[in-house]
């Protein structure tokens, strides 16, 4: 089948390259005209596990091509797709002017009835807006469908390869045939593709993601209430996780949820409640809820080392939002880097892919390190951000050695906390009791 993909971000890229490599001609579309030259030449401008080599071998096969140029692009395309970003708009609700630009354009540019099938996560009831733009004073009888995308971070590529199901919300048997037979490759092990009407579909999204959140929230709020009452987080969460009506996932405490979903879609869903004249007082409590939560480790370290930091370094490990990717939109990160530097502290950090883009906002502000043990050098305080496989059991010995004051606050709760605390530090996390060393350092 011959598909376009306008929009080449995490979404457009992932998914055009996984529909090339089970054998379409896939042409992503992208404005960024500087993106489409370099994924022209096969390099990939976002970190995401397997996708340069998808990308490369994709080109390579002649499956896969890039523009800018959205008439040609959608000129062969049996499906196009919007995938372009809908980020927050000044009250919270999504902005979808990438959207309207790209819904004029292909009624502009068609020169054959079309079928466009949103990606972009979008407000409910915006596909009948757009299959009403489409066919605005045009030629042709377009359809739009809605395909939201369910893909992580970090995971994109495999999610995409094996989803646990396909959402499609249709208009027409012609459009469901063709996403159907487009998605039969990634379905063989019996997961569902499910058909229902394009608002169902967008409400899916939301909810999907607006549920994903509560949760985390929820155990955030939990573990609050641990710290305050001499109970142990962890110990709960498993006491919960077994009941199979809970289970386990999404229940792990932390320094509160970022990344370019989780944040928009719960305000957008805010939003959109009130539009309808509905206050969303669960939604509006989570995002609460996690705003506080990025300020607990700023909080923590205070507790430990005083308000003023001025004299103090801060070493950091971790800047994205989640490990496996160098997103860091609205990254937990981005506000304790924020608190640290109005204290007067100097900071240290340590990424294994998000430097590069942490640079584009704190310049020379801070402290740069390649490596994790380089960061922790002098440090007064150890933070642990976001919990990448290379901070899970590191040389402690090391790390003692080399910083000023052996203190570590772990947003992620990856250490054992009497196991640390015999090993010299003084070890705050969350949801968990504060130990102080049991072994003089
Ligand atoms: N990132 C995720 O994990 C994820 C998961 C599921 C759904 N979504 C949703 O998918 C959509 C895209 O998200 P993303 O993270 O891929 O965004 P992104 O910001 O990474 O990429 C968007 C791309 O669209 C391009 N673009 C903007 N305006 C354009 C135009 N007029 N014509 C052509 N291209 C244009 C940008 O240059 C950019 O390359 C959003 O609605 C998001 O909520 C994202």
């Amino acid at each position: 089948m011959h598909l376009a993909f306008v929009g080449t971000g995490y979404v457009g890229l992932v998914s055009g390259t996984c529909f090339a490599e089970s054998g379409n001609n896939v042409t992503c579309i992208d404005v960024d005209a500087s993106k489409v030259e370099r994924l022209r030449k096969g390099i990939v401008p976002i970190y995401e596990p397997g996708l340069a080599e998808l990308v490369q071998s994709n080109i390579a096969a002649e499956r896969l091509e890039f523009t800018t140029d959205l008439a040609k692009g959608i000129e062969k395309a049996e499906l196009i797709f919007i995938a372009v970003g809908t980020p927050q708009g000044d009250d919270g609700s999504a902005n979808l002017n990438a959207l309207w630009s790209v819904v004029d354009g292909i009624r502009e540019a068609a020169t054959a009835p079309k079928i466009v099938v949103v990606k972009s996560t979008v407000p409910v009831g915006t596909n009948s807006k757009i299959h009403a733009r489409l066919n605005h004073e045009s030629k042709f009888e377009h359809e739009a469908a809605s395909n939201p995308e369910f893909l992580k971070e970090g995971y994109a590529v495999e999610d995409f390869m094996k989803p646990d199901r396909v959402v499609v919300g249709v208009r027409s048997s012609i459009a469901e045939k063709r996403l159907r037979k487009l998605h039969e490759p990634f379905l063989r092990t019996n997961h569902p593709f499910l058909v229902m009407s394009p608002e169902s579909a967008e409400m899916t999204k939301y909810v999907a993601n607006c549920m994903l959140a509560t949760k985390i929230s929820f155990i955030n709020e939990m573990a609050n209430l641990c710290e305050t009452m001499n109970a142990d987080i962890n110990d709960v969460r498993i006491g919960i996780g077994h009941d199979s009506r809970i289970g386990f996932q999404f229940l792990f405490p932390g320094v509160g949820y970022g990344g370019s979903c989780f944040p928009k879609d719960v305000r957008a869903m805010i939003a959109l409640a009130k539009q309808h004249g509905i206050d969303s007082t669960i939604l509006k409590s989570v995002d609460d809820v996690n705003e506080n939560q990025k300020n607990r480790l700023g909080t923590k370290i205070k507790e430990l080392v005083g308000n003023d930091l001025k004299g103090k370094t801060v070493a950091l490990w971790g800047l994205s939002f989640k490990p496996r990717t160098d997103d860091i939109r609205e990254a937990p990160s981005l506000v304790l880097i924020r608190e640290l530097l109005d204290a007067g502290a100097e900071v240290r950090v340590h990424d294994p892919k998000a430097i590069g883009n942490v640079k584009e906002i704190f310049g020379e502000q801070i402290v740069y390190c390649d490596r994790a043990y380089g960061t922790v050098e002098g440090a007064d305080v150890l933070a642990i951000v976001t919990e990448w496989q290379e901070f899970r059991n590191p040389d402690f010995e090391i790390v003692r050695r080399l910083m000023n004051t052996p203190i570590i606050v772990d947003g992620r709760n990856l250490y054992d906390p009497n196991a640390i605390a015999s090993l010299g530090f003084t070890y705050a996390s969350i949801g968990r009791a504060t130990k102080v060393a049991t072994q003089p350092s």
